[in-house]
């Protein structure tokens, strides 16, 4: 089942980052385990790395066909990809297409209340800081994105979110909110790390029922299945929509 070709260089919370024969690339290993809360809570589930792995692969791809560039170079096993090693930018972009989550407690939204035109925001990468909120000024002044690197990820966010939007649609789904995370390649900003039901909200269109973490942080029911029905219905998608 593993296919791990070299040295384990990070574990992360729910991925195991290793060297290849490449310098430029890395082997990218989705795990079974899920956290929340900063890793207050924790388990561990037996087949949900697969879960984040299909739907990761599914989304990077489609992407790329849509014009994003991604990390994503190929896919190894049922939980493994190969990607183009990013020299990462400790940020956490998130788009919200509707209000749930840490803004409704922050802010006077109601929960589920269209935000139109989307949200971008940004928090700054770092577990022992509690992953703190940060703005436009700081990004620049801590050096982490240039004004102009700032305007790129801040379009290619919407653009992405706006394939993504338009994809769930297509299943019955409401895309929620994302985060999303980038690196630089030879000095040219690309899209790295997931983009899995760990790290979105996915609501159906008729019952407002939650396809995502939020299944496992509020024990809303068994999140398994939740992510299994998210992945049967991409490779539904997948299956109508082959040459
Ligand atoms: P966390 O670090 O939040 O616990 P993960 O378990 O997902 O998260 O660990 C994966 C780590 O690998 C993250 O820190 C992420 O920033 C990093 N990463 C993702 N894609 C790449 C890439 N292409 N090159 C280098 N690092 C990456
Ligand atoms: O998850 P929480 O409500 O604490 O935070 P949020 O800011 O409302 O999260 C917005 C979106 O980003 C949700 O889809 C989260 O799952 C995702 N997110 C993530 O994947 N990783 C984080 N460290 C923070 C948020």
């Amino acid at each position: 089942m593993k296919m791990q070709t070299g040295e384990l260089l990070y574990k992360g919370k729910a991925k195991s980052i290793y060297r290849t024969e490449k310098d430029d690339e890395l082997l990218a290993v989705f795990r079974d385990d899920i956290t929340a809360f900063n890793g207050e809570k924790k388990d561990e589930f037996a087949g949900k790395g697969e879960y984040n792995f299909a739907a990761s692969a599914f989304f990077f791809d489609f992407l790329e066909k849509n014009g994003v560039k991604t990390h994503y170079l190929r896919a190894v096993d049922e939980r493994s990809m190969v990607v183009s090693k990013l020299d990462m930018i400790p940020l956490e972009v998130i788009a919200r297409n509707r209000a749930a989550g840490s803004i409704v407690k922050k802010f006077p939204f109601k929960e589920g209340q269209i935000l139109n035109p989307p949200v971008i925001s940004t928090d700054y990468k770092d577990d022992e800081r509690g992953d703190p909120p940060i703005n436009d000024d700081l990004v620049v002044a801590l050096c982490l994105l240039t004004p102009d690197e700032l305007m790129n990820v801040r379009e290619t966010t919407l653009k992405i979110n706006r394939i993504l939007s338009d994809f769930f649609e297509e299943l019955g789904l409401i895309l929620v909110d994302f985060k999303i995370e980038f690196g630089r390649k030879d000095g040219i900003i690309v899209l790295g790390d997931e983009i899995s039901m760990d790290s979105m909200r996915l609501w159906d269109r008729e019952t407002m029922e939650s396809f995502d973490k939020d299944v496992y942080r509020y024990d809303k029911g068994d999140f398994m299945s939740a992510y299994a029905r998210v992945v049967e219905k991409i490779n539904q998608w997948k299956d109508s929509h082959m040459e």
